[in-house]
């Protein structure tokens, strides 16, 4: 509207300087707000006030000039003289309702896409499996979700990628304690964040346990039968957990979505040889990286991407370099979508830099990182409970139906339990995401 009426008021002033009432060259900025009283039109201008000096009139007989020469608006109802000189427009709420109307006619609300489909990747929630979704995870599966939804509803195919952290040495120690007293497993895994910290506990206590896990990562790496059934067991539950909470919160993920960074186990040692072809590897003490100069420290020396320990294992920015080429090369993604916290900017820079350096990903395919903040606690700093732990999702959740629960019922004590509970869950779900 605010527009719209800047550009009325500009057509009148080209009438009006072409008519000798105004002088040739005035280029005014014009100012138009909303009125704070609605009684007196819901916009208004000061051009007349600004103009009446270079003008030589008073302000309310410029006002007037200026409203004869209005071009006629339909979503304009009148216009007024207000005050020392201000116009006050009211708009036209008919014409307004109409429009709207019209729109809610059109499944899209009159929304479209600037630019064509597009088929875009959107990597979302992607929590470690070895530990209990936490309230860390909310942003990137909540955003996530909201924006998926967004571009499905403008027309683009989007594809949810969950790259769940599935694989990496804390699964040696939690195998470890799995195949030490595998009953025990089976009822505390229903737990997980306890399963982790009783595992985590063996493997401080013992150098023979620690040594153990070590082992069963290698074991696993080498694709051993039992370790790999163990693994499955484990994911299987943790993953169980994920979507029990997805589907509470209402998020549009499924088991099929998951793409966990296991899944490119087989393609890290190509992406370490393709690099080197490139001849984009270096060693840095007995590490492998790439050096972009885009990249420096304060010092201004060039930083590392490790893509391969010395000791041969392979890393976090070597999976995500081997999805980069996934999504491009399988899914044929026009654009990528990264919801994953702000403190990891600089990889994911570093990683789209290499793969565009490497001709992983074609020049058009867009890779982008949606950074957001941490979830904080009073002190600032990313939210854990008083002894250090994180809170985990699910305790929030409960909390969350709980606080509602009792507000409704405090407000309402004649609903019944099952309405209260519908009710509980609606405002304390809907509160959090
Ligand atoms: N699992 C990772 C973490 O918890 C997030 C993964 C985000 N996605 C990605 N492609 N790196 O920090």
């Amino acid at each position: 509207m605010k527009d719209s009426i800047r550009h009325l008021i500009q057509q009148a002033l080209t009438r009006l300087t072409a008519d000798g009432v105004l002088p040739e060259g005035l280029s005014p900025a014009i100012q138009v707000e909303n009125t704070k009283d609605k009684t007196h039109g819901d916009f208004a201008s000061n051009i007349a006030m600004m103009l009446a000096k270079p003008a030589g009139m008073k302000p309310r007989d410029l006002a007037e000039k200026l409203i004869a020469a209005l071009p006629a608006d339909a979503d304009i109802s009148k216009v007024e003289i207000a005050g020392p000189g201000f116009l006050n427009f009211y708009q036209n709420t008919e014409a307004l309702a109409a429009r709207l109307d019209a729109l809610l006619a059109d499944a899209k609300l009159g929304v479209r896409k600037n630019g064509p489909a597009q088929r875009v990747v959107v990597d979302l929630s992607a929590p470690n499996l070895a530990k209990e979704m936490h309230v860390g995870h909310l942003r990137s599966t909540i955003i996530g979700d909201g924006v998926a939804r967004v571009l499905e509803f403008l027309g683009d195919e989007v594809i949810r990628q969950n790259h769940v952290g599935d694989w990496g040495t804390q699964f040696g120690m939690l195998l470890a304690y799995m195949q030490e007293n595998p009953e025990a497993a089976e009822s505390e895994l229903a737990d997980l964040e306890g399963f982790y910290r009783a595992a985590k506990k063996r493997f401080d206590d013992s150098a023979e346990f620690a040594e153990r896990a070590r082992e069963l990562v290698v074991q696993l790496q080498a694709g051993d039968a039992e370790c790999l059934r163990l693994w499955h067991r484990f994911n299987d539950i943790s993953l169980s957990h994920c979507q029990a909470l997805y589907d509470r919160l209402g998020v549009r993920l499924s088991m099929a979505d998951v793409k966990g960074e296991s899944a490119y186990n087989d393609d890290l040692a190509n992406v370490v040889a393709d690099l080197k072809a490139k001849g984009l590897l270096s060693e840095s003490d007995g590490a492998r990286c790439v050096f972009m100069e885009q990249f420096k420290n304060a010092e201004d020396n060039p930083l590392p991407l490790i893509v391969q320990k010395a000791g041969g294992g392979y890393l976090y920015a070597t999976t995500d370099l081997a999805a980069t080429r996934y999504r491009a090369n399988v899914l044929k993604a026009d654009r990528a979508l990264y919801f994953v916290d702000q403190r990891q900017a600089l990889h994911f820079q570093m990683v789209f830099t290499a793969a565009r350096l490497a001709g992983f990903v074609p020049a058009s395919m867009q890779l982008e990182h949606m950074g957001f903040g941490t979830m904080n606690g009073a002190d600032g700093r990313p939210f854990k409970t008083r002894d250090g732990g994180t809170v985990k999702l699910v305790d929030l959740l409960d909390e969350a139906e709980e606080r509602a629960y009792t507000l409704v019922k405090g407000k309402n004590p004649e609903l019944d339990e099952a309405e209260l509970r519908q009710i509980a869950r609606a405002v304390g779900i809907g509160a959090v995401k």
